[in-house]
Formats: structure tokens, C-alpha cells, sequence
């Protein structure tokens, strides 16, 4: 209860659920908890990714995740010709840490790339461009910032690579469960506790709409996330991107595999000072909330508006075949000492573990728009990557 107190934004919920009549859907709580201006959990100051943080992502763990990612990305700029221009458009670019290991990297391996490109980072929290600035300190004129709003809205478009980092899993969900008598949605109440659960009916048919698309049955008693912002999404990914790739790297699973029985309750999580928290009702606004990402409906949205899927699989084998030996080959001959030889392959090995680490936990998707036949570093077959 004493966490409860501290969170200044319990009572803005709170006064939002009695402004619309006793109860709010899932997602207008997640959204208020995460993107409430100046409260939630990204729109408030302060770090949230790394050690001082509350969570870490591979972005973090070490730089060769980013110059791999460079490296698909010089290959996607040749399969397109090696245009003049070439725009990077980096969504929940958080402190530019990615953006500059993967601006690094094109500058030391495709000069000529590097000459015409824009780096354009959109971040829901916008005090976080100082953080970029300071980060990016030594690419400052190659870089360009737009609003999410503008993504959403149209107004943008460009040629070249979208990308993202753990950035659907963190877009707000409904929550639904299926009981005897069809599906029900949860939403969220006052009580005397603090928050309250209520099923009843979809506040939408779109959430029923989602299950049948996917050709998901959910079993009696089965909860679930329905995550309606990811496909709005890729609609608008589609309309700005004039020609190129979309490469999505996030936590989750094919439809059947996320939505089967083994997943009782959903994957729903909090993230707090680096420990899990199944609780989404405390510390509104002080937690991460988070779940993982259905990857079928990304694909299937996508091919509706021609955003072609090239490539999807686990980190570790996107990793693998788009150059994680060469740069741990030149590592081992960069590194000076023993000790720092050990951290380099910890690390490596930290992005590639299987069975629930990084490197299967962690799913990699590109598509296409506009370009003939791609071929590139994530599809060579492992038995000629050297
Ligand atoms: C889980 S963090 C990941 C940060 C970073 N990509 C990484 O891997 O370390 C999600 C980030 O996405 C941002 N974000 C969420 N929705 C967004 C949107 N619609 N447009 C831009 N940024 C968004 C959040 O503010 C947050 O910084």
C-alpha cells in the first residue's frame, strides 16, 4: 500500500475512472500508466533501460548488437541500389544508444551510405533528445527528430529502413478472458483496496475481430492480451515508408504459440529496479508494463498493405548469419587483455542464448516494400557465412 501513495498519477486514474462513469478497458490504463504526459512510466524524467534503470535490453548488453544491425542495414541500402538518400527512422529510439553504434558502424564500413544518410529518431518522451544529443554527439548533422504523432498522422514519409528495439511489446493492450458465456473483457475500477478488475462485454467487437484473424480459439478460462495497437502500427509504417525495409526486433511468438493453452494467464509483466512483478495495479506510472508481441498479426497486417515479410526468426539466428562471427573475430583481435576477451564473449554469448535467453526469447522481423527479390545477410545459409 505505502508503493501505492507514492505514485502521483493513482489518483489521476482514479479521477479518470469516476469522470467516465466507474470503470476505464485495460488499455486506457496501461496507456495512462506508461504515456500520461509527464507521469507515466517513459513520459516522466529519468533513466529506464540499463543499470540504472529498471531493465536491460540488448541494446545494453553490448555494442555489437547495434553494428550487426548496421551491417543488415548496409546490405538492405545495396539490395536498393545504393540510392544517393537514405533515412533511418528509429521509433522508441530511447537515449540513442542503438543509433549510435549502428551510425558508427556504416561510417567505418559504407562511407558512401553514411555521406546520405538521416538518422530520425521518434521517442515518446521528449526530454530524452538531450540524452540523444549527448550520445550522438559525433554524428549531430546526420540526425533529424519527428513526433510520433506525425508517423501516425502521415505527414511523414521516407525511403530507406525503419527499425525498432522493444518498441510494440511496450504499446498499451487490452486484456480479455474467455469464460463460459464468450468472450469478456477486463476493466479497470476503484475499490477500497486500490484497483479492481470487472469482466463484462468487449467495449469493442474489434478485440473478437483480432482472435478470428489470427484463427485463435481461446480455451474457457484463458486470458489474454490483444495488443490493437500494433496493427494501427504497421499501417502507419506502411504509409511513410515509400520504399524499403521495416526491421522489427521485440519479445514474442507466432499466433498459436502465444495464444495456446501453455499460456494460462497471458504474458503480461512489470518490470521494477530490475526484478519481474505480475501486479499491474501497483506503482501506476513507477513500473514498466509489458507483453509480448504477436509477430502472425505484425506479418498478416503487414502483407495487407505491402509490407512483404523477407525474414523472421530468433535473435540468435538473425545474429549469427548477419555477421556476429566476423565482428567477434575482429573483437578477439581488437581486445588487449584476457579479461577483456572473457567480457566480449560473455556479452555475445548473453545476446545468443537459447531456452529462454536473449537469443530465441527475442524474435527478428523484416519486411519489404518496394524492393525486387531482397537478399540479404539474415537469409545466407550458415554454412557459407565465412
Ligand atoms: C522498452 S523501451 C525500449 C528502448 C530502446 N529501444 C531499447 O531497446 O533500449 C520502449 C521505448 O519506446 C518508446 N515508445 C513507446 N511508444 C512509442 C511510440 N509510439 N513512438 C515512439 N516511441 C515510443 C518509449 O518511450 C520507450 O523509450
Amino acid at each position: 500500500m505505502e508503493q501505492l501513495e507514492k505514485s502521483p498519477l493513482r489518483q489521476v486514474i482514479m479521477d479518470r475512472i469516476a469522470e467516465r462513469g466507474g470503470r476505464i478497458t485495460f488499455e486506457e490504463y496501461m496507456h495512462a500508466c506508461l504515456y500520461e504526459p509527464g507521469l507515466g512510466y517513459y513520459t516522466s524524467p529519468g533513466r529506464k533501460v540499463g543499470a540504472e534503470g529498471d531493465f536491460y535490453t540488448s541494446i545494453n548488453v553490448h555494442r555489437v548488437f547495434g553494428r550487426v544491425i548496421a551491417r543488415e542495414i548496409c546490405r538492405m541500402w545495396e539490395n536498393m541500389g545504393s540510392p544517393e538518400r537514405f533515412e533511418l527512422v528509429e521509433c522508441g529510439a530511447a537515449a540513442g544508444v542503438l543509433a549510435n553504434d549502428i551510425l558508427d558502424t556504416i561510417s567505418e564500413l559504407a562511407p558512401d551510405l553514411y555521406s546520405g544518410v538521416t538518422y530520425r529518431l521518434v521517442e515518446m518522451e521528449p526530454s530524452l533528445r538531450d540524452a540523444q544529443r549527448e550520445t550522438l554527439a559525433s554524428h549531430l548533422p546526420k540526425l533529424a527528430w519527428s513526433e510520433p504523432a506525425e508517423l501516425e498522422a502521415g505527414s511523414l514519409t521516407f525511403t530507406g529502413c525503419y527499425l525498432s528495439n522493444e518498441l510494440v511489446d511496450s504499446f498499451p493492450t487490452h486484456l480479455v478472458e474467455m469464460t463460459p458465456q464468450g468472450l469478456r473483457e477486463a476493466f479497470v475500477a476503484v475499490s477500497e483496496a486500490g484497483f479492481a478488475e470487472q469482466l463484462d462485454n468487449p467495449s469493442t467487437p474489434e478485440l473478437q475481430a483480432y482472435l478470428e484473424r489470427i484463427t485463435v480459439r481461446l480455451p474457457v478460462g484463458q486470458r489474454a492480451e490483444i495488443n490493437l495497437n500494433a496493427p494501427r502500427w504497421v499501417n502507419s509504417v506502411a504509409k511513410a515508408l515509400t520504399q524499403g525495409f521495416v526491421l522489427t526486433i521485440d519479445y514474442g511468438y507466432l499466433a498459436p504459440e502465444l495464444y495456446g493453452s501453455m499460456r494460462p494467464n497471458g504474458t503480461l509483466l512489470c518490470y521494477y529496479r530490475h526484478t519481474t512483478v505480475e501486479d499491474p495495479y501497483i506503482r501506476p506510472g513507477l513500473q514498466d508494463i509489458t507483453t509480448h508481441v504477436d509477430f502472425s498479426t505484425l506479418i498478416r497486417a503487414g502483407e495487407e498493405v505491402g509490407l512483404h515479410k523477407v525474414w523472421y526468426g530468433e535473435q540468435y539466428r538473425f545474429l549469427m548469419a548477419a555477421g556476429l562471427m566476423e565482428e567477434m573475430m575482429a573483437l578477439e583481435a581488437q581486445a588487449t587483455t584476457e579479461e577483456e576477451k572473457l567480457k566480449n564473449r560473455l556479452a555475445l554469448k548473453k545476446l545468443i542464448l537459447t531456452e529462454g535467453g536473449m537469443g530465441d526469447t527475442f524474435k527478428v522481423l523484416i519486411q519489404a516494400k518496394g524492393v525486387a527479390a531482397p537478399s540479404l545477410l539474415c537469409q545466407r545459409e550458415w554454412g557459407k557465412l565465412l
